[in-house]
């Protein structure tokens, strides 16, 4: 079943991002599963969520948590069966929710059949699926992601005596783009998936597809005309799905995953729907420490216009580590200083920590943090268990920590499966402030005032007013840096989100002399009392410490 279409449904949706092991257990096996997320539908609907991105679901050794495959076309046993995809694709879909899939294009498991074939000897078959090398020093420029372990980019295989070329762990090696038969293959299984149904895929990865000598093997020319390829195959048997390019790269790298062109907005994007801002993410928790909006300014400010028919998705915490890739050396320490003091806590170049403990489970921090994604253009992420500000377990291994059962109750097991938890696939958090005797959704879903209500409501609001997903942005001066005031506008309607990012009052006085004569209306219902009509003298609001608000100001 398909769902009715308006083609733009991305830009004004709430995605939720959701890792099967970790949502719910339909058999009690202590793992998580495809038939467990189908009675989870309707929580997911009432939170107002619009798409879930499910993380990769596919067969594979999990040495990275299933984003190393080795069959595209069928479903890791631990999940369940294609036909239980199909029906929580159709379960979904009767209940109005979108599901988009991981599509991991750059490489596969090294237990991949392709790649067993592909290392055993020089003409075999398969030897050009994958990069293969006499020497280890090609691509010399090309930075490691998995700094803490990966020594390299190329891995000796002593069967044939050559390197092959990994840009993340060493059991996923590349695919070699540059066989067209590697090109046509991730064609036909992005079309086995679509023929399921689903509403698009999350593009993992994408940057790495090719390799030239002299570059840094990012973003290169031959890499976005492959996936403007892939866009044109779901334009033509797939209208109305999507493709959201995970590229973590700086705003001005990011602009032409849209396609379309740079110098002519008119012009509609023929590459991603959708690319995930990274930048501007660490510089949310940057400013929340510092009580300081600039850097959110400055970011947004030197991210280029994209298409009409393109959004940017923001998000705040996901799977992986808090990545520090896209801010200066500077700022890389400083955020690990203030958000990561415990060794542990680091990752790579990134912070393994979920988002309640990195705001010290501060509730203020946590909705102003929302507020501020809420408010940014772009279309939210939401990550599973932060919708009730879960903890993390900084004693797992790699990026387990963030990856915990899910907290549906209080009961033993948390409500997520029937097996004995000491059997569960990760331990469930059970410490004091973040276990799930206190934190889970049964209890948050009966207290109004719950994170969970606060967010919903968010939600609510967001789309009750489109012009947050679709409408211009402009950060208005406020003459403190402490405020961030961001105006949303289209022709019909003007939201001015006013956000206090320190722990003091603080006063923004803003020209809001445009819309003189209105009078802003509360629409999160936060205001004490109501606030004076607005003239073309500058206009004054004082804000509590972290308060925000979203003023209609047409
Ligand atoms: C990005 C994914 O988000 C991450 O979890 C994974 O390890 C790498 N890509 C490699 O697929």
């Amino acid at each position: 079943m398909s769902l009715a279409t308006d083609p733009l449904w991305y830009k004004n949706a709430i995605f939720y991002e959701l890792h099967i092991r970790a949502f719910a257990d339909s058999n009690g096996d202590g793992k998580g599963d495809l038939l467990g997320i189908i009675p989870k539908l309707d929580y997911l609907k009432e939170l107002g969520v619009d798409c879930i991105w499910l993380l990769p679901m596919f067969p594979s050794p999990l040495k990275d948590d299933g984003y190393d495959i080795a069959d595209y076309y069928n479903i890791h046993p631990d999940y369940g069966t294609v036909e239980d995809f199909k029906k929580l694709v159709d379960e979904a879909h009767a209940r109005g929710l979108r599901v988009i899939t991981d599509l991991v294009l750059n490489h596969t498991s090294d237990q991949h059949a392709w790649f067993i074939e592909s290392r055993k000897s020089k003409d075999n078959p398969y030897r050009d699926y994958y990069v293969w090398s006499d020497t280890d020093q090609k691509y010399q420029e090309t930075r490691i992601i998995f700094l803490d372990t990966e020594p390299s980019n190329w891995t000796y295989d002593e069967t044939t005596g050559q390197y092959y070329w990994h840009r993340f762990y060493a059991s996923q090696p590349d695919l070699n783009y540059d066989n067209p038969v590697v090109a046509d293959t991730m064609i036909e299984v992005l079309k086995y998936w679509m023929d399921m149904g689903i509403d698009g895929f999350r593009a993992d990865a994408v940057p790495y597809l090719f390799e030239r000598e002299g570059t840094n093997c990012e973003n290169l020319p031959e890499t976005h005309a492959y996936l403007k390829r892939v866009r044109a195959v779901l334009d033509a048997d797939y209208p109305g799905t999507i493709l959201l390019g995970e590229a973590n790269q700086w705003p001005w790298d990011l602009r032409p995953y849209f396609g379309g062109n740079p110098d002519d907005p008119e012009m509609p994007g023929d590459e991603f729907h959708m690319a995930f801002h990274f930048p501007v993410m660490p510089r949310i928790y940057k400013a929340l420490k510092l009580g300081d909006a600039s850097d959110i300014i400055q970011i947004m400010a030197d991210t280029p216009a994209i298409p009409s028919n393109s959004q940017w998705c923001v998000f705040l915490r996901n799977h992986d580590e808090l990545t520090l890739e896209m801010v200066t050396e500077e700022d890389r320490q400083l955020l690990w200083q203030l958000y990561a003091p415990d060794p542990r806590m680091r990752l790579n170049l990134g912070i393994r920590r979920r988002l309640a403990p990195l705001l010290d489970n501060n509730r203020a921090k946590i909705e102003l943090a929302n507020s501020i994604l809420f408010t940014l253009p772009g279309a939210p992420i939401i990550y599973y268990g932060d919708e009730i500000g879960m903890g993390d377990n900084i004693w797992l291994f790699d990026r387990n920590g963030v990856r915990t059962p899910m907290q549906w109750t209080s009961e033993p097991g948390a409500g997520f499966s029937a097996a004995a938890p000491e059997t569960f696939y990760a331990p469930l958090i059970d410490d004091e402030t973040y276990g799930y005797q206190k934190i889970n959704v049964a209890a948050q879903m009966a207290d109004p005032a719950s994170l969970f209500h606060t967010l919903k409501h968010m939600v609510a609001v967001r789309k009750a007013n489109p012009v947050l997903g679709e409408g211009s942005y402009q950060f208005l001066r406020t003459g403190n840096k402490a405020i961030l005031a961001n105006l949303r506008q289209s022709d019909q309607a003007a939201i001015l989100a006013i956000h206090n990012l320190s722990g003091q009052n603080q006063t923004a006085v803003l020209d809001l002399s445009d819309f003189a004569g209105r009078i802003p209306r509360d629409l999160l219902g936060r205001l004490a009392t109501s606030l004076p009509e607005i003239s073309t003298v500058p206009y004054s609001v004082s804000v509590k410490p972290l308060d925000y608000f979203w003023l209609k100001l047409k």
